[in-house]
């Protein structure tokens, strides 16, 4: 008597636990937020083929930093952005903001701009002859445009590390991709771990 009323309970069960997992599993893979990179980087002062006073005394840091929302759906509202310069990847020797801006489905922005780094210890840079190491921080906040509607915001905190060489320019040809360093409650590992163990338990 109970069989075939319990059979279509589980049959349908089943498809929406496994359409749920799927569901799930997509939302986790797809990627959510925007990706940000270093294209260029320069230093005129740490180039040691240009002796010259202007150059020596410049103090400024050109850079050129690309925002890609890889998002096909999505918008992408940005807060402003606030960026840190680090020397040698510990101390703090410039500040920049960039102001907020939207951005289209599949867009890519660049901004280029230069910061003065009046904090940085320049006669040492100059000595170390060639490789002087910097670290950009990247904070703001983010929030996806699905059709006419904005979701909730989220913090995007991302760095990366830039070498600087005796031309005074970014070592690496490519662009530098800004990773989320500290697994943050949105941290891609986390949920993709809890996608994986949500599935094993359906299942
Ligand atoms: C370094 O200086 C040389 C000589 O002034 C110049 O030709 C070269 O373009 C400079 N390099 C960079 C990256 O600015
Ligand atoms: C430093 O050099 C850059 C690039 O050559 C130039 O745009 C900038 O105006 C210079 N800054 C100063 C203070 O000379
Ligand atoms: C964004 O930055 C601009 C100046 O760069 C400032 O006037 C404004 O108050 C900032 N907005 C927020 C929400 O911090
Ligand atoms: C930068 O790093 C070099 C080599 O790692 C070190 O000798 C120097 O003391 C550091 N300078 C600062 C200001 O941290
Ligand atoms: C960074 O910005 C803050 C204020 O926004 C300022 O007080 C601080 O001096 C700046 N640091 C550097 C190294 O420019
Ligand atoms: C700096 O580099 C130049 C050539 O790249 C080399 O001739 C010189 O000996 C180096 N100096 C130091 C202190 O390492």
């Amino acid at each position: 008597m109970a069989g075939d009323g319990d059979c279509a309970r589980c049959c349908f069960s089943f498809v929406f636990t496994s359409g749920l997992a799927a569901l799930f599993l997509w939302l986790s893979l797809r990627p959510y937020k925007p990706t940000l990179y270093i294209e260029d980087f320069s230093v005129p002062a740490l180039n040691l083929s240009d002796n010259s006073a202007a150059a020596r005394n410049n103090h400024t840091i050109l850079f050129k930093l690309t925002l890609r929302n890889q998002m096909k759906d999505k918008g992408v509202g940005y807060a402003n952005i606030s960026l840190v310069f680090l020397y040698n990847s510990t101390l703090v020797v410039a500040n920049h903001t960039l102001p907020a801006f939207y951005q289209g489905h599949g867009k890519t922005a660049h901004r280029k701009e230069a910061v003065e780094a009046a904090g940085l210890p320049w006669v040492e840079a100059l000595a170390s002859n060639g490789s002087v190491r910097f670290r950009v921080r990247a904070a703001t906040r983010v929030k996806s445009k699905i059709m006419l509607w904005f979701t909730k915001s989220h913090a995007l905190l991302v760095a990366g590390d830039v070498e600087v060489g005796a031309s005074g320019r970014k070592v690496k040809k490519k662009s530098i991709k800004l990773k989320s360093g500290v697994a943050g409650p949105h941290s891609r590992w986390l949920r993709m771990g809890l996608a994986t163990l949500f599935t094993f338990f359906i299942l």
